[in-house]
């Protein structure tokens, strides 16, 4: 049956409740507690340091949207509640998590102030904007970096997959994180070394062993970036404004020799029809960051504006989309 157009805003209107019980069963660790037969409420109340009344309660809300299902006095896994599980290959609760974290929250509440002003609502909270804010609070970066881990999870093997990095001999990962897309490209390309370049923060936290063709390099990428033969940017430029692009982009430039190749990896936009997942992301891009989702046109003409030259968009299996460059 059609849904009536009240129905259709309600359900927007209260869309937080289900979000915040789906970040509080992934805070508390719920559905690492249950295996393949239904666990008794009360039993999955007390690992978790939980009021049982009230966790059926929030599970009940959850089973509702086929997350978890109540059955034999207890509840069960679904095929969706089973991401949520750490073990899981793809597991979806560290980003879940960061979806619950006061940056994200303290944001949201935030929003009316971002459409007032311009001004992305984490800025309010921190002078600075959210990489000091990260800084500051190293717990909730803790949790930020591993959702990124986790994300990558399903975008890497898609961006392997989808495009030949065999004829670069020194790939440079530039705001790479904790390197899992390099490590996996440097998998793939036996002969490539690899260079991961992040904030002194976050490259300093590493503590798993170093792949033995991976150099870390801290730094800042508005000031200098090293050398390489392709720069790699995932996830990077969508969390700053135009103006700020066009300086990560110049300083790229000046570590990259004619012909060099640039990456950008992320949701390039569709010029019309953008999916709702996309859209929502340039919001949280907007509530978050000075950034912002970008059509292949508009990153385009930054390219060109920082002396590189569109030369192609790759698609990939996943969300991902690949826009080539190469500098001039
Ligand atoms: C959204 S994360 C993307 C991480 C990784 N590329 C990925 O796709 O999973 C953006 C990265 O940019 C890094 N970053 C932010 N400001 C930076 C700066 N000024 N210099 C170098 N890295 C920076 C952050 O530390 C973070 O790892």
């Amino acid at each position: 049956m059609t849904q009536q157009p009240v129905e259709t805003v309600h359900a927007l209107a209260y869309g937080a409740y289900p979000a915040r019980c789906l970040q509080v069963v992934c805070e508390i660790g719920v559905a690492d507690r249950i295996d393949d037969e239904p666990v008794p409420v009360g039993k999955l109340a007390a690992a978790c340091g939980a009021d049982p009344g009230t966790l059926t309660r929030i599970l009940r809300l959850l089973a509702s949207f086929d997350v978890f299902e109540e059955r034999d006095g207890g509840f069960a896994h679904t095929v969706a509640s089973r991401v949520l599980r750490d073990d899981h290959p793809m597991s979806a609760r560290p980003l879940i998590r960061l979806t619950g974290l006061p940056m994200h929250l303290d944001s949201l509440t935030l929003l009316q102030h971002t459409v007032l002003t311009g001004e992305p609502a984490l800025d309010k909270l921190q002078p600075g904007g959210i990489w000091a804010y990260l800084t500051e609070h190293p717990d909730q970066a803790e949790i930020f970096n591993r959702a990124m881990t986790s994300k990558a999870a399903a975008d890497v093997p898609a961006v392997v997959g989808a495009y030949d990095f065999t004829p670069f001999g020194v790939i440079a990962d530039i705001g790479g994180g904790r390197g899992h897309l390099l490590r996996a490209v440097l998998d793939a390309v036996p002969g490539a070394e690899g260079v991961l370049f992040d904030q002194p923060s976050v490259i300093e936290a590493l503590t798993f062993p170093d792949h033995p063709r991976l150099a870390l390099r801290p730094g800042d990428f508005f000031d200098t970036v090293p050398a390489a033969d392709a720069f790699i940017l995932m996830h990077v430029l969508h969390n700053w404004g135009d103006e700020q692009v066009a300086r990560i982009l110049a300083t790229v430039r000046k570590s990259a020799a004619p012909g060099a190749t640039l990456l950008v990896i992320e949701n390039v936009l569709p010029d019309v029809h953008p999916t709702p997942a996309a859209v929502t992301m340039d919001v949280i891009m907007l509530a978050l960051t000075p950034g912002r989702e970008r059509t292949e046109s508009e990153l385009s003409a930054l390219f060109d504006g920082a002396g590189f030259r569109f030369t192609g968009m790759t698609e990939t299996s996943g969300t991902m989309r690949i826009a080539e460059a190469k500098a001039v």
